[in-house]
């Protein structure tokens, strides 16, 4: 087991460069499942969770070459299983995205059920119900899904309960090779949408309106491989906008579309930090004495979920009383206890949380309880008083690619150590 140690104080400065975005890219890689032919992926960021999606696909039978340092190329022409196996699926949600590909495929696919996270209970029901309306037969039993579509998949027209990101994409690609029209209405419209859309669309399907809460697809009988660039990490961007804004640094985050950080950027300037936009870069200028706001998560263009740990680090050092909403997952406070221990001021009540600020952190030991807990766990260790040791490291391994060097680059005191204790 790893841990990181980091000594705190130290204003960031210098540049970063923000990788491919890990939620574009997992669907993206999924997709290229529904084409006959290779696709080409470049900006592939190098991560655990990419890794992972890459073994379900080579158990299906899928060639994955990574032999060239952050570009993919999926060969999908020869699908040799339609069962991925239960250990990979079962280790990362994103993989349940296989189902619809799959069926589309090869006429029947059987997975198992994604089940709980730590987050939040993260049912399926949208996928399903959306499938059901394309025409779809599901069997569940023995912790299993069977999909299968006698009669063939038919457009059709679904109304999303709530815009599911995970739902839309999955819809988005079966209703791609389905006979006739599809429209979704209520469907997510977070930039990774329109980054699966403008891939399908590129592998010759007729995706219209992402990004927009209704996506019209006009089903095709065959999809090619395409070349296709990932869209830049507004999570992973986001993160060091907060790190410059909250150690009172003055940093310039490069390959970031301005657009996707528009809600992040809002409340960072709304508690003092200076943020400028270029094309495809901003600047990070912290001014020092952070001042206190409410956030509350919603679906995009709201407020990210994604983000909201991270946002919390930073309001536990800010000056006065912050109020936190999660709205998009039931049980996302996990890492409320561990900034606790090192010196927070937060009370939760369900789904909100009261901080009160700002409060000197204390270095101590520390765990990642998530991917974005764990994002949270080394801002508050940039700013905390002394020496944080933070464990549990395969969650930031998951989305972070070579944080330790990037957050190094920026003068940071951070490094990855063999820890025998955790
Ligand atoms: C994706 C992101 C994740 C992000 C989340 C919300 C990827 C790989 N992951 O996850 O990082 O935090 O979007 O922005 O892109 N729900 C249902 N029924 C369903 C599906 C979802 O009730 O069938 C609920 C979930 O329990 C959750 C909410 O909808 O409370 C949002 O989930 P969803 O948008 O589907 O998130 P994911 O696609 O899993």
């Amino acid at each position: 087991m790893e841990k990181l140690l980091i000594k705190g104080g130290k204003p960031l400065h210098g540049k970063v460069k923000v990788s491919g975005a890990k939620n574009a890219v997992l669907p993206i890689i999924i997709a290229a499942l529904l084409a006959k032919t290779p696709s080409t992926f470049d900006d592939v960021p190098l991560l655990e969770d990419v890794r992972a999606i890459s073994e379900v696909l080579k158990c299906l039978g899928v060639k994955v070459d990574d032999s060239v340092s952050h570009t993919l190329v999926v060969d999908s022409s020869n699908i040799t299983d339609c069962e991925p196996p239960y250990e990979l699926v079962s280790a990362m949600r994103a993989s349940f995205l296989v189902l619809g590909p799959l069926l589309a495929r090869k006429g029947k696919a059987r997975i198992s059920m994604p089940g709980g996270c730590a987050i939040g209970a993260r049912p399926i029901d949208i996928h399903l119900k959306a499938f059901e309306a394309l025409g779809v037969k599901i069997e569940q039993g023995h912790g299993y899904i069977v999909a299968t579509a006698p009669n063939g998949i038919k457009g059709a027209t679904v109304y999303f309960d709530f815009p599911s990101v995970g739902a839309t994409e999955h819809v988005m690609m079966l209703a791609s090779l389905a006979e006739g029209k599809t429209v979704l209405e209520n469907v997510a419209q977070e930039p990774e949408i329109v980054d699966l859309a403008n891939y399908l669309n590129k592998m010759g399907a007729k995706v219209r309106g992402a990004g927009t809460p209704v996506i019209k697809i006009e089903g095709v009988s065959e999809l090619h491989g395409a070349e296709y660039t990932i869209i830049p990490d507004r999570i992973e961007a986001g993160t060091y906008m907060i790190a410059a804004a909250m150690t009172g640094g003055d940093v310039l985050i490069e390959n970031v579309l301005p657009e996707h950080q528009k809600p992040l950027t809002a409340k960072l300037r709304e508690a003092g930090a200076v943020v400028e936009e270029d094309v495809d870069r901003i600047h990070v200028v912290g001014s020092g004495k952070l001042k206190a706001v409410d956030i509350k998560t919603l679906p995009y263009p709201g407020f990210p979920t994604d983000m909201q740990a991270q946002m919390m680090a930073m309001l536990v050092v800010a000056e006065g009383n912050s109020k936190v909403t999660e709205t998009v997952f039931e049980n996302r406070f996990m890492h409320v206890n561990e900034l606790i221990r090192m010196g927070a001021k937060i009370t939760t009540e369900g789904r909100s949380a009261s901080i009160e600020g700002p409060a000197q952190l204390t270095g101590c030991f520390v765990r990642c309880t998530d991917l974005r807990a764990g994002a949270a766990m080394i801002l508050a260790g940039l700013v905390a008083e002394g020496q944080t040791e933070i464990g549990d490291l395969h969650h930031i391994d998951r989305g972070y690619e070579n944080i330790v060097e990037k957050l190094t680059g920026l003068g940071a005191d951070i490094e990855r150590i063999e820890n025998e204790n955790v």
